[in-house]
């Protein structure tokens, strides 16, 4: 099934999304930190949860290169973005977000953490992105392709802006194929509707959309999976839902946290 929207339907969804965490960006940082993502990638069942390793780990897995050019498609408030450029302290980093406050928030982040003279962070979409062709060795998308109105034009516009032989790196919440009756169905349209996303697609549609932009493609679903951190930052020290739980605590939603992993060939032309 296709996310592709009218484009007024489309300028919807972003204003959703930018409004969404313009407003909520700095409660989601004093709850759950400034990485904004539900499951953490974890090298074992037993590992700690831990934000900037699980990073390292979804670098590790597109092999990341130090000195490598990145770009952290749907940045949020920069969180991937700094354990990224501290992991590869000669890289430089590209952000885009919708949301003008997290783009303030990651540049103020790259501050704090000493990386901004390797970081810039735009408001942009990234559909279009604001960069010329063959610009990146490595764009990651971590958990922010479920916004997409139009993931085939998604991957196209990775595609675009990667060097040959460079690599599209997506950490995401995908909706489990597997087992969707019509319950299913509802739960999922109840969590892509409470986090502003367009539609949560599964990951063989993922992987159709960046074949058919010329990506040479691998998937995996995470074998360690941490979600404590995040469902425990919905909790106050009373053991009741704070702020950011009553506004996004949700019922059980049939998703696989999965990683896709495409190489644009060296003969792929732009498309
Ligand atoms: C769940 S947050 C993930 C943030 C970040 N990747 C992280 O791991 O902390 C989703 C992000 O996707 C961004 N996003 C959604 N649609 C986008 C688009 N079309 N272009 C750029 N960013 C987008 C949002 O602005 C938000 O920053």
């Amino acid at each position: 099934m296709s996310a592709t929207l009218s484009t007024e339907s489309r300028a919807a969804a972003f204003e959703r999304i930018r409004t969404l965490y313009d407003a909520w960006s700095p409660e989601f940082v004093a709850a759950a930190g400034t990485t904004f993502q539900s499951g953490l990638v974890k090298a074992s069942a037993d590992a700690p949860e831990d934000p900037d390793a699980s990073t390292r780990l979804c670098a590790a897995a597109a092999g990341v290169r130090d000195g490598d050019a990145l770009l952290d498609a749907g940045c949020g408030v920069g969180g991937p973005a700094v354990a990224l450029l501290e992991a590869f302290p000669h890289s430089t980093l590209a952000g885009v977000t919708l949301s003008p406050v997290q783009a303030r928030m990651a540049e103020a982040l790259a501050a704090e953490r000493g990386v901004s003279a390797r970081a810039s962070f735009a408001v942009a979409d990234y559909h279009e992105l604001p960069f010329p062709d063959a610009a990146f060795d490595v764009a990651f998308f971590f958990e922010c392709t479920g916004y997409s109105p139009d993931p085939a034009a998604l991957y196209r516009e990775a595609v675009r802006v990667l060097k040959p032989g460079g690599r599209v790196y997506v950490k995401d919440v995908f909706r489990n194929a597997a087992r969707l009756d019509a319950d299913d169905e509802r739960r999922m349209a109840a969590f892509d509707d409470l986090w502003a996303c367009v539609r949560s697609g599964s990951l063989a549609e993922a992987e159709a959309h960046a074949k058919a932009a010329g990506l040479r493609v691998a998937t995996r679903i995470y074998p360690h999976v941490g979600t404590h951190r995040f469902v425990g930052a919905m909790l106050g020290p009373d053991g009741r839902l704070n702020a950011f739980g009553r506004g996004f605590a949700n019922s059980f939603a049939p998703i696989v946290f999965a990683e896709l992993c495409g190489v644009k060939s060296p003969e792929v032309s732009t498309p």
